[in-house]
């Protein structure tokens, strides 16, 4: 018999006496069978079922309503049953007493971060995410991965995981050459001193045009390039120069959305490792010569080759992540690599991904994509291509949260009302991010965001800080009380629901980490709220007679703290007044 403990310690604990109650009935005919506990859809059939006597009914040629009968008959109930019962074709229904999911509770949410289990300790993690293109802006893709990324990093680090966070700039290869005569030729210094980024841009177009119109200008900008990698001062110098000003910008951007990274090593970190790599794969046999290129043949995968050595000698971006792959394993040792970008990016993954398991790479590789965001009107766009600035995004956000504030009657000061307004909008476009599959597109629109019913980061910021304004009211009325402290006393139907749910924090953590699926967490925290609202709704707390009022105000700051530690896990704020 093995017993699946899952994350929540009451499905573990009632796994375990299932797996000693089918051995007791059936012996050895149940030998080998895994017994798995999973909440109810719906809580007229019981608080838990496990399912399991359907594979043994296959397994003995037995009805499963008679072996899920015998199991339920065999052994006396433990005190943390109050009743189970035999539904449809054999599912074991549970219900749990409340007394003792009342302690579970009590237990599990004592616990540091709400009881979060220690499941990574002792495995590495590279999460490279965000990784921009110097001398550009960031784009909504670039915002995604940030988001998503970042949200990764906070739950496998909450979730004992040693993650080392690399922001994989795109600081090299072939536009440097552009960019370099862009900026020796049509630089305008004032606007370079203005807006960095898109005077940058703006120098780089312009030269890239110039390349149409005039061979020999193209020929300039591969020489300037060819000088760059073999390390002339001069190109090293504007090069630099263009990395200090993209990573100011991003940086103003990072501290915005509060994220930051452990590495930042950017693709020319592994210039010296590039001929190396190459040459590795020659002495495997695995590349071969094609048109003047070298290439990794794929077909055996399905797979278009894969390009390591241009015909001009260059390497390009595939040859770059599998030098960068080889780099982290020797020096990190990770268990793996996940790396987020948009779905474009598909292609490159799987093959620069087959290589390296050509090359003998065990390490577990995994690309995390996502859709594009876009607006009811289309693409996200500004009016010339495919790119909205990030910072002109969250300004906005900003600005109509703050006209919602502005529109409640808070007396705040203003610069509360600026932080409050930053903590809303920010999260409000993170939520509007996070709580999709990051595999479905989605539509963005501000109502939605900034809604303040329905699945909204603000929402759930706003259920949070009424809860913390009831425990402020609490606190008047009985003064140096810890409501934590008070006794859970899971009275009726909706409280024991609310219970049931808060258990369920470490497993929503970690379904949503193994997946790397942040929307996991973003639902259970939705779902986790609208009972609450519900429960709020039908079961006074301040006004109910003293026992009663102080285990629901228990409840209530329970639900806060899972609350806070979950959207903290999404990288988003919970002030405690809206
Ligand atoms: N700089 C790339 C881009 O903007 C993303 C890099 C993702 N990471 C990687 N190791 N390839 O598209």
């Amino acid at each position: 018999m093995i017993t699946d403990p899952g994350w929540c310690r009451c499905e573990a604990v009632l796994a375990e006496w299932l797996g000693r109650a089918f051995a007791a009935a059936f012996g050895a005919e149940a030998a080998g069978l895994t017994i798995r506990v999973q909440p109810t859809v719906d809580a007229q059939f019981g608080d838990f079922q496990c399912n399991d006597a359907m594979p043994l009914a296959k397994r003995i040629k037995q009805s499963p309503r008679v072996i899920a009968e015998a199991v339920i008959r065999a052994l006396p109930f433990p005190d943390c049953i109050e009743k189970a019962d035999v539904a449809g074709p054999g599912f074991i229904n549970l219900t749990v007493h409340p007394a003792w999911l009342a302690g579970e509770v009590t237990t599990l949410l004592a616990a540091p971060r709400c009881g979060l289990p220690s499941v990574g300790t002792g495995q590495t993690i590279i999460l490279d995410y965000s990784s921009p293109n110097v001398a550009k802006p960031m784009h909504i893709g670039h915002i995604r991965s940030t988001v998503i990324g970042n949200a990764l990093d906070r739950m496998f680090r909450a979730l004992g995981y040693t993650v080392i966070a690399d922001n994989h700039l795109g600081d090299w290869g072939t536009q440097f050459g552009i960019l370099i005569m862009g900026y020796r030729t049509f630089l305008d210094p004032v606007r370079l001193e203005q807006s960095p980024i898109e005077e940058l841009e703006r120098v780089y177009v312009a030269s890239y045009n110039r390349t149409k119109e005039d061979p020999a200008w193209i020929d300039t900008c591969r020489a300037e390039l060819v000088k760059l990698q073999q390390g002339d001062a001069a190109n090293l110098e504007i090069w630099k120069r263009f990395i200090s000003l993209s990573m100011s910008e991003f940086e103003r951007i990072y501290a915005r959305l509060g994220v930051s990274f452990d590495l930042c090593r950017g693709e020319s970190y592994y210039n010296d490792r590039l001929a190396e790599t190459v040459a590795l794969l020659h002495t495997r046999g695995l590349s071969c010569e094609s048109e003047g290129a070298v290439v990794v043949r794929l077909e055996d995968e399905g797979m278009p080759v894969c390009i390591v050595r241009k015909s001009d000698g260059g390497f390009n971006y595939a040859t770059t992540d599998i030098a960068t792959v080889r780099s982290r394993v020797e020096e990190f040792a990770p268990s793996r690599i996940i790396y987020v970008t948009d779905e474009r990016q598909q292609l490159h993954f799987r093959q620069f991904f087959a290589v390296c398991r050509k090359l003998g790479v065990t390490t577990d590789l995994e690309h995390v994509w996502f859709g594009l965001m876009r607006l009811p009107e289309g693409t996200f766009s500004t009016r010339q291509g495919n790119v909205i600035r990030l910072d002109a995004l969250l300004d906005e956000a900003e600005r109509r949260a703050r006209a919602i504030i502005d529109a409640s009657e808070s007396a705040m000061s203003e610069a509360e009302k600026r932080e409050l307004a930053a903590v809303i909008g920010i999260g409000a476009v993170k939520y509007a991010d996070l709580s999709h599959d990051p595999q479905n597109m989605i539509v963005f629109t501000w109502e939605k965001a900034l809604a303040l019913e329905g699945n909204s980061g603000p929402y759930l910021q706003y259920a949070y800080a009424r809860i913390c304004s009831l425990l402020d009211k609490y606190a008047d009325q009985v003064p140096g009380r810890e409501p934590r402290a008070n006794a859970l006393i899971l009275g009726d139907a909706i409280e024991k629901a609310l219970a049931l749910q808060l258990m369920q924090f470490p497993s929503a953590v970690v379904r949503a980490a193994n997946a790397c699926k942040p929307s996991i967490l973003a639902d259970y925290l939705f779902a986790l709220s609208q009972t609450y609202s519900s429960f709020y709704q039908r079961s006074p707390v301040l006004k109910a007679e003293a026992a009663v009022r102080d285990s629901r105000v228990c409840l209530c700051a329970r639900v806060a703290d899972v609350l806070r530690e979950g959207l903290g896990l999404l990288g988003i704020g919970t002030p405690r007044r809206i």
